[in-house]
C-alpha cells in the first residue's frame, strides 16, 4: 500500500502536465549543492535533484517511514548514493546548520500544523544565500478536490507567512496550472 501511494505520487509528479522539467530548469541546480526535499513522498524530485547535484547531498525528508524506505530502494537501484533519508518530527527538521542551498517543498505546506514556526526553524539550516522553494496548490474551481478538502494555501497567505518567518519573496512563476510556485530567500 505504501509503495502504491509512493508510486502514485511519482506518477503525478512526473506527468508532463506537472512540468517537472521546467521546474528543474527554473531551479538551475549546480554540482555540489545541498538540497532538502521536505515532504518527499515517492521521491521523484529527490532523485532528479540527486542526479543534478552530483557530489552534493539530497535530503529526502518525510514523516512517513514507508515512503522513505521506498526512496532508499529507488536511489540504490539507480546507483545514487547522495540521497540521505531523514525522518523528521512533524514540526521540526534537524540538519547541520547553514548547510542547505535549497529547501524544496511541493504540495506539502498545507500539511504543516504551524507554518510560521516551522519555516522560522529552517532559517538556521540555510546557507546565507540559500533559498526556499514552495510549490503549493491554488484554491481551484468550485468542485476542485483541493478546494473541497482544504488542500491548498493561497499564494498571498504563503508570502505573508514567509515574511513573518524571516524570508522575502525573491521570484515567483505562473507556468503551473494548478499550483503557485515561489522562491524565497533570507531577509538580510
Ligand atoms: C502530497 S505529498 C507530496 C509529495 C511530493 N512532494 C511530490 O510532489 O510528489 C505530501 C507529502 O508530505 C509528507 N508530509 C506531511 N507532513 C509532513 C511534515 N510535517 N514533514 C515532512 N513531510 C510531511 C507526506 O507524508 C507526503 O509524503
Amino acid at each position: 500500500m505504501k509503495n502504491f501511494k509512493a508510486k502514485m505520487f511519482n506518477k503525478k509528479a512526473s506527468n508532463p502536465k506537472s512540468k517537472p522539467n521546467q521546474i528543474l530548469e527554473t531551479l538551475a541546480l549546480q554540482l555540489g549543492q545541498n538540497i532538502a526535499d521536505i515532504g518527499s513522498g515517492g521521491g521523484y524530485f529527490s532523485l532528479r535533484f540527486a542526479d543534478a547535484v552530483g557530489k552534493g547531498n539530497v535530503y529526502a525528508v518525510d514523516t512517513n517511514p514507508g515512503f522513505l524506505e521506498f526512496i532508499r530502494n529507488s536511489a540504490k537501484e539507480k546507483g545514487l548514493n547522495n540521497v540521505k533519508i531523514i525522518l523528521p518530527t512533524k514540526d521540526r527538521l534537524i540538519l547541520p546548520e547553514k548547510s542547505l542551498d535549497f529547501v524544496f517543498m511541493r504540495n506539502v505546506c498545507h500539511h504543516l500544523p504551524n507554518r510560521v514556526e516551522y519555516f522560522r526553524n529552517l532559517t538556521g539550516l540555510l546557507k546565507p544565500d540559500g533559498k526556499i522553494v514552495i510549490i503549493e496548490y491554488k484554491r481551484g474551481g468550485f468542485f476542485s478536490f483541493h478546494r473541497i478538502f482544504g488542500h491548498y494555501i493561497p499564494r498571498e497567505i504563503i508570502v505573508e507567512e514567509m515574511n513573518e518567518a524571516g524570508y522575502r519573496l525573491e521570484k515567483d512563476f505562473d507556468f503551473l496550472p494548478n499550483q503557485s510556485f515561489a522562491i524565497f530567500s533570507l531577509k538580510k
